[in-house]
């Protein structure tokens, strides 16, 4: 490995288990050479990612759960306190009820509306103004989105409207943020097997429907999600802001599925 994250230091939030894409994201900084903390929901989580962080070498485990404004601004106080500053944070956090991922979009309760919106974007708005004081000389946020932002996808639902959110907040933050050279980009990978991506109606379907017909004939890894974190934290992504990376096999590029698939 080239080492291009040497000498700098990150937060990585939402790390459920080794099948997340934080740990893909997490495992390819750390190879580059980042310090790393995890920012995790402990009640649920915490015995699952403990032991991950052992085997990593990654002693700040820290509580971060974004309904609890006390959690995420503990877990920042403790990086100033142990590092004085930070280089990036890493955002892969989105909750919606399940019942609400399958069937019409029309039949979204008001509700989850707000609790799937708040949990899966208000909270990365939340994460840059905490972050910003310790970012002192510049530094990269990186959030994870998904293209059922933009196109209606099946049973995304009112997961697609917050995510559409979180792509807007991610024009409007690299904007504030740009004169302290804070960079602020997401990653769109296409369907994942995660525990999140599983909770979404008909996921092996998709799975198998976007692998079948990407161009590339294949999903995202974890290794090409972390490969394109690695890069937006790095040196080489000083002049990318408030961009959106497709990470998706060219999913997003077709109008109609492979001839052979009709
Ligand atoms: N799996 C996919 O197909 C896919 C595709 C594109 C984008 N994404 C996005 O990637 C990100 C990571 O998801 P994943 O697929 O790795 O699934 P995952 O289930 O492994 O991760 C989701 C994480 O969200 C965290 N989370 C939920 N509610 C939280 C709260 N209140 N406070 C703090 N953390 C909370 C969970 O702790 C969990 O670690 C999400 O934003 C997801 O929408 C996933």
């Amino acid at each position: 490995m080239a080492e291009l994250l040497k000498g700098k230091r990150g937060l990585i939030t939402g790390i459920a288990n080794d099948r997340s894409i934080a740990w893909g994201i997490a495992e390819a900084m750390k190879a580059e050479g980042a310090e790393l903390a995890f920012g995790v929901q402990m009640d649920v989580f915490g015995e699952k990612v403990k032991p991950l962080a052992a085997n990593m070498g990654v002693d700040l485990v820290l509580d971060y759960n974004v309904q609890d404004d006390a959690s995420t601004q503990a877990a920042f106080d403790t990086l100033a306190d142990k590092w004085g500053g930070l280089d990036f944070a890493v955002h892969a956090i989105a909750y919606s009820d399940k019942s609400e991922l399958t069937g019409r979009f029309i039949n979204t309760s008001r509700e989850n509306f707000k609790s799937s919106l708040e949990i899966s974007a208000y909270s990365f708005i939340d994460m840059a103004k905490k972050a910003e004081p310790l970012m002192k000389d510049g530094g990269t946020l990186i959030t994870l989105t998904y293209q059922g932002s933009r196109k209606a996808t099946p049973w995304y639902n009112v997961m697609g409207v917050a995510k559409a959110a979180l792509e807007s907040a991610v024009v409007y933050l690299a904007n504030d943020l740009g004169p302290q050279k804070i960079r602020v980009n997401a990653i769109s990978p296409g369907p994942m097997k995660t525990l999140s991506g599983a909770a979404i109606g008909g996921a092996r379907k998709t799975f198998r429907f976007t692998e079948a017909n990407t161009p590339l004939r294949a999903n995202a890894t974890k290794a090409s999600i972390g490969g394109t974190a690695v890069y937006l934290a790095s040196d080489y992504g000083e002049c990318t802001t408030g961009e959106t990376i497709m990470v998706d096999g060219g999913l997003h590029i077709l109008g109609l599925p492979q001839p052979e698939n009709f």
